[in-house]
C-alpha cells in the first residue's frame, strides 16, 4: 500500500445532480486535494452500514489543493450509488487515496476521447493541461444527448469540443472514435482515452494502426483498490495479467491484449 495514501472519514460539501442519474460529490480531503493527479482514483464507501459491504472506485473528476476538497462523478446505477445519492452535505462517507497511476505529458496535441462515465479522468487532465503550451481536444460520446454530461468543464478549460450520439440527437450520429481520425490527419497527437470497453478497444486498434502514443484509462470493478483483491485483473499482451487499481487505471494502449 502507498505511503502517500490518505484514509478519511471526509465531510460531504455537495452532492448535487448535474444530468438525469448523474451527480458530483464533492468531499472535503485536503490530503487528497493536495497529491490527486488526472488518472488516479479514490476508493468510497457510505458509512454507517453493510450495505454494500463494498467500497468501490471513483476517479477523481476535480481537485483543489488550496481549499481542500475533491470531487467525483457517478451515474446512479445500482446500490452502492443510491446510497451515495442520499448523501447531504455535511454529512460523512470513507474516502482513501489517491490511488493508481496517472497520465503522462502529451506528445503535441493531447486529443481526449471519452464515453459513459468515463468523462471524470478526462475532465481532470483537461483542466490540468490548461495551464501548459499543449492544444486540447476533446471527443466525447453517448447514447443520448442527455447523457452528455460535464461539457461546460472542458469548454472551460479551454479545449476544443466535439460530440457524438448514437440517436444523432447531439453532434454527430455515430461512434465518438469516427471523429479520431480526421484529428490524428492534422499532426502528431497523443490519445487518452476512457470508456466502455468496447470503445477502448476501438481506440486502441485506431492508434495502433498509425503508431500513435495512446494512454487508455480503464475501468473494472474494484473491491480493494491497492492490489490485494486480484478483482480487477485484465490480460497482458505480453502474457500474464495486470492490475487495474495499481498497475494502472492508465495503461498504455499497447499494453493490453484487446
Ligand atoms: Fe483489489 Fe485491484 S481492486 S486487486
Amino acid at each position: 500500500m502507498s505511503d502517500d495514501l490518505a484514509i478519511y472519514h471526509a465531510t460531504v460539501l455537495s452532492n448535487a445532480e448535474i444530468a438525469p442519474e448523474h451527480r458530483v460529490m464533492r468531499m472535503s480531503a485536503p490530503e487528497i486535494a493536495a497529491r490527486a493527479l488526472p488518472g488516479q482514483f479514490v476508493m468510497v464507501r457510505a458509512l454507517g452500514t453493510a450495505d454494500p459491504l463494498l467500497p468501490r472506485a471513483y476517479s477523481v473528476y476535480a481537485a483543489d489543493p488550496t481549499a481542500g476538497w475533491i470531487e467525483v462523478l457517478y451515474r446512479v446505477v445500482g446500490n452502492g450509488t443510491r446510497r451515495l445519492e442520499l448523501y447531504e452535505a455535511s454529512q460523512k462517507v470513507h474516502v482513501w487515496g489517491p490511488l493508481g497511476n496517472a497520465f503522462q505529458a502529451p506528445q503535441g496535441r493531447a486529443i481526449l476521447v471519452g464515453g459513459g462515465v468515463g468523462i471524470p479522468p478526462l475532465s481532470f487532465w483537461a483542466q490540468h493541461l490548461a495551464g501548459s503550451d499543449a492544444e486540447v481536444v476533446t471527443l466525447i460520446g453517448a447514447a443520448t444527448e442527455r447523457f452528455l454530461v460535464g461539457l461546460d468543464r472542458f469548454r472551460e478549460s479551454g479545449s476544443r469540443l466535439e460530440t457524438a450520439t448514437d440517436d444523432g440527437s447531439a453532434g454527430h450520429k455515430g461512434y465518438v472514435t469516427d471523429l479520431l481520425d480526421r484529428w490524428l490527419d492534422a499532426g502528431p497527437a497523443t490519445v487518452y482515452a476512457c470508456g466502455p470497453m468496447p470503445m477502448l478497444r476501438s481506440v486502441a486498434r485506431i492508434v495502433e494502426a498509425r503508431g500513435v502514443p495512446a494512454e487508455l484509462a480503464l475501468e473494472a470493478p474494484m473491491a480493494c483498490g491497492v492490489g490485494a483483491c486480484l478483482g480487477c485483473t485484465v490480460p497482458r499482451r505480453e502474457g500474464g495479467y495486470a492490475r487495474v487499481c495499481t498497475d494502472g487505471p492508465v495503461f498504455a494502449a499497447t499494453a493490453i491484449a484487446w
